[in-house]
Order: C-alpha cells, then structure tokens, then sequence
C-alpha cells in the first residue's frame, strides 16, 4: 500500500508563483509517488472570514482550478472539499478534550496570525482551536506524511500530541503524521515583487498563476532590484534583488543566471534589459499554466465534478476511521 500524503490549501484567493515554488511543485513530484490528498481548507480558511463566505466559496473554484492547470492530475491526487467531510468537524470535537486552551494559547504560528489581525482577548474559540481542526485533517485520512512551510510545524507538533494522547487513552487507532519541510529557509520562500521577504496576497506584492500577460509585464516591471543601481553603468547588487533571485527559482540555464548575476555586478546591465529576460522566462512558466487553466475554467461544472469524486474518496476514508474512533470511545451505541 501506498504511504498517504495530505496537503492543503486555504481557499482565500488564486494561487501565486510562492505557492508554485513552495508546494505545488512538489506535488507533482509527490503525486507519482503516493497516495496524495490535496484539501480545499474552506473551513479553516473561514476561521478568519466568516463573515465573508462568498469570498471562500468562490475560491474554492478558483483554487481547484489552480491546482487543475499545474497539473495536479486527478487520476493521481484526491481534490477535496474540507467542509464537505463532516467527519472532519465530528473528529474535531473529540480532539478538543485532548487540548489545554493554554496549550493552544502557546502556538506560535496562532499567536502570529493574532497579532496581525489584532485580535487580542476578543478571538474567537474557533480560530484559536483551528489547529486541532488540522489535527482532524490530517488523522482521518491516517497521513503518513504532510508537506508544508515552516510556519505549519506547530500544527504537525499538535497533531502529534493528540495522537498519542488519543492512541494512549482509548487505543493504537490513529497515525503520527511525519512533516515534510522544504531543505531551507530559503527554498520554498519566494519574495514578493516589492522585495519584501514573503510574496502574499494580503501585502499585494504577488504574481498569480493566472494573471494575464499584460498584467505579468506590468509586475515585472516594477520587481523592487536595487534601488542604488541608478545608471546601466553602475555596478548593482545581486543578493537581496528579487530578480536574482527569481531567476534562481525559475530559471533552468544556470550558466546564464551566473553571467547575468556577473555583469550585473561588474555593471553595464540595466534593470530593463533583465526585466525583460526575467519576463520571458515567467511566461515561460505562467504560459502553459494560463491556457490549461483557461481550458478548465471553460467547463466550472465539470471542474466541480472532480471535486466531487475526489471528496466522495476521502469521505469513503473517513467513514471507515470514523467507525474505528467511534468503537474506541465507546459511542458506538446502535
Ligand atoms: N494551515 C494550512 C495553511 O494555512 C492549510 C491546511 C489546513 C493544511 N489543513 C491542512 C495543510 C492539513 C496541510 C494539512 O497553509
């Protein structure tokens, strides 16, 4: 039997080239190899958006199709819809005897989000339990493995804990998921095009897998290089130039990365000219993504079917979890 794979997403808007380098990409690896669940995490992703449901729903399409464009094959991949397990929420309910409120006070990737959204003493039990939620993902399915970001190893810890603190009390049943991190900080961490460390949606400094060409252009254009290269002749710096370093994510000609970088330093390249060169080589990523995309945006209804069948799967996996942890904590009572 194939080992499970789980990842996920949280529906909040289409997917970006971050997403590409940190996750996507290695689902495709992931997909050959596995038996891989990918979830549209609508119910978490309205922890922090529910009083804007329309706004989750209607990325759930667009995340499908995202994920549909790349290549995540279906005949590979289970999609699936989180709310669509009720399982998942029923899990989550025994789970939450499991876990102190001051252990979940103590995460660190909860208390981040926290502060951002400064939600202080008035957050609510649901965002500040959505961990144990991801512990209910992960353990119905029995995921062997999860690949994420760094800032997802504190939900991996939790999901741990709870496991043996279920399989302590009422019996070997669940599974300890194993993390799967990118091999550094770096890898798996793309800036957004204004420099800063992280390309996201909510700072507005992304580039989307189906931003049309004019719009690519336009961002590209404006990537943040170095802000003293004034004049072609200056000498520029490479470290910290988010061309530089996209070209190193996305750029298969390293020798030519090398050269680039070189003269850049030596001085005599202008940003235009890389800029240029960088955009050929998005559109050489961004291109086949957007028509296939296009051509499953054209059929919704069919893309939603996929979905479907693919939820109908971890539903089946669920029931039969579900039937194990019902019998353990002795609720199995008709
Ligand atoms: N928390 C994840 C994120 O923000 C999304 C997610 C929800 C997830 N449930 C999951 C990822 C289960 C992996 C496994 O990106």
């Amino acid at each position: 039997m194939k080992k499970i794979v789980l990842t996920g997403d949280r529906p909040t808007g289409p997917l970006h080239l971050g997403h590409f380098v940190g996750s996507i990409q290695n689902r495709l690896k992931l997909q050959n190899e596995f038996d891989q669940f990918v979830m549209l995490a609508d119910v978490q992703a309205l922890t922090d958006n529910f009083e804007n449901p329309e706004k989750v729903a209607d990325n759930v399409l667009q995340v499908a199709l995202d994920y549909l464009a790349c290549g995540i094959d279906p005949s590979k991949s289970t999609i699936f819809i989180q709310s669509q397990v009720p399982e998942i929420a029923e899990l989550t309910v025994f789970f939450l005897n499991l876990v102190s409120v001051a252990r979940l006070q103590r995460n660190p990737t909860v208390k981040d989000e926290m502060q951002q959204k400064g939600y202080g003493a008035q957050v609510t039990a649901g965002f500040l339990a959505y961990p144990v939620s991801q512990a209910a993902d992960i353990t119905f399915l029995k995921a062997d493995f999860v690949p994420v970001g760094f800032d997802q190893k504190p939900m991996i810890e939790q999901t741990v804990e709870i496991v043996r603190r279920f399989n302590r009390l009422y019996g070997e049943i669940l599974v300890e998921p194993e993390g799967i991190f990118p091999k550094s900080e770096a890898e798996g961490r793309l800036p957004g095009t204004d420099g800063s460390a992280k390309m996201s949606k909510s700072l507005g400094n992304a580039i989307y897998l189906r931003d049309p060409t004019d719009e690519l252009q336009k961002k590209v254009m404006s990537i943040f290089t170095d802000p003293n290269h004034l004049r072609v002749e200056d000498p520029g710096k490479v470290e910290g130039n988010a061309v530089f370093t996209y070209l190193d994510a996305f750029d298969h000609d390293k020798a030519k990365v090398q050269e680039l970088k070189d003269h850049y330093r030596r001085g005599g390249l202008g940003d235009v000219k890389l800029k240029r060169y960088l955009l050929e080589i998005l559109e050489g990523v961004i291109g086949p993504i957007r028509s296939q995309r296009e051509r499953f945006a054209a059929d919704p209804a069919e893309v939603m079917k996929i979905v479907q069948r693919g939820t109908e799967r971890a539903r089946a996996r669920a029931a039969v979890t579900m039937n194990e942890v019902r019998t353990a904590m002795k609720i199995n009572y008709f």
